[in-house]
């Protein structure tokens, strides 16, 4: 039995709670999307998450960004154990995060053995600038942050792990990787976690940048993509529910 598509949205700093409330009722109303073969998951902002949780039925709720101690004094800041009573999922590791707000491989490793010792399921994204891929360097670097996030864990931790793989380069910017540039990566994640971390090792493996609804059909064709983390496309219940269908399509076809 094929494992079903994980599609995920990222929403990022947007929507209100009532807004966040209105588009999940929409959602979870389309009836055929919640069949077999694709599983939902929105990483809201924190201020949504509570309405989310009394409102969704089908889809999955994530957070987007927390701390890795349990508590303390760290002002502004949202601890796992906070999260639990709403959230399955972590987001870890963003380019946003990574770039923006100077997140390090120390901080993210941090994150991710945090996430695990509270039993999330943790999402971790990796992925190149564009001078980093015109360099030669995107096999590198990618690399180098799985081992830089996966740091002290053992392989049980690791199976319990997501990678989105988000070319920074493709992200918010309407152009996606072409699927052939996704599988090629995509392949070198499967395969360095197999050799590294434990032949059995069968990650699941999202693409992320620049995803919409006419690029999704030829980006799921490929043998190692297992599913999207979505931007852009995640905020509007038309374009977000047509990535689930053609998902559906796919896994049915
Ligand atoms: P995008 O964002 O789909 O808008 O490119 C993807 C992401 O940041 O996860």
């Amino acid at each position: 039995m094929k494992p079903p598509f994980l599609i995920a949205g990222n929403w990022k700093m947007y929507k209100t709670p009532s807004q966040s409330q209105e588009f999940i009722r929409e959602l979870e109303e389309i009836p055929h999307l919640w069949r077999e073969g694709a599983e939902v998951l929105l990483f809201v902002p924190f201020t949504s998450l509570p309405i989310m949780k009394e409102v969704a039925g089908k889809v999955s709720l994530g957070a987007q960004n927390f701390h890795w101690e349990s508590e303390g004094a760290f002002t502004g800041e949202i601890s796992p154990v906070m999260l639990k009573e709403f959230a399955s999922h972590l987001l870890i590791g963003h380019s946003e995060r990574r770039h923006i707000f100077g997140e390090s491989d120390e901080w993210i490793c941090r994150k991710l053995h945090s996430a695990i010792h509270h039993q999330f399921s943790p999402v971790l994204c990796v992925g190149e600038t564009r001078q980093q891929r015109e360099e030669g360097l995107t096999f590198s670097v990618i690399r180098s942050q799985l081992e830089g996030a996966f740091q002290g864990l053992g392989r049980e931790d690791i199976r319990r792990v997501t990678i989105a793989y988000e070319p920074v380069w493709a992200i918010g910017t309407g152009q996606n990787a072409t699927p052939e540039q996704a599988q090629e990566v995509h392949r070198m994640i499967r395969s360095t976690m197999k050799e590294q971390w434990g032949n059995d090792l069968s990650p699941r493996i999202l693409y992320g940048g620049s995803v919409k609804p006419e690029n999704s059909g030829e980006l799921l064709d490929q043998p190692d993509i297992d599913g999207f983390l979505i931007g852009g496309a995640s905020l509007k219940v038309s374009s977000f529910s047509a990535i689930i269908e053609t998902s559906l399509k796919r896994y049915h076809s």
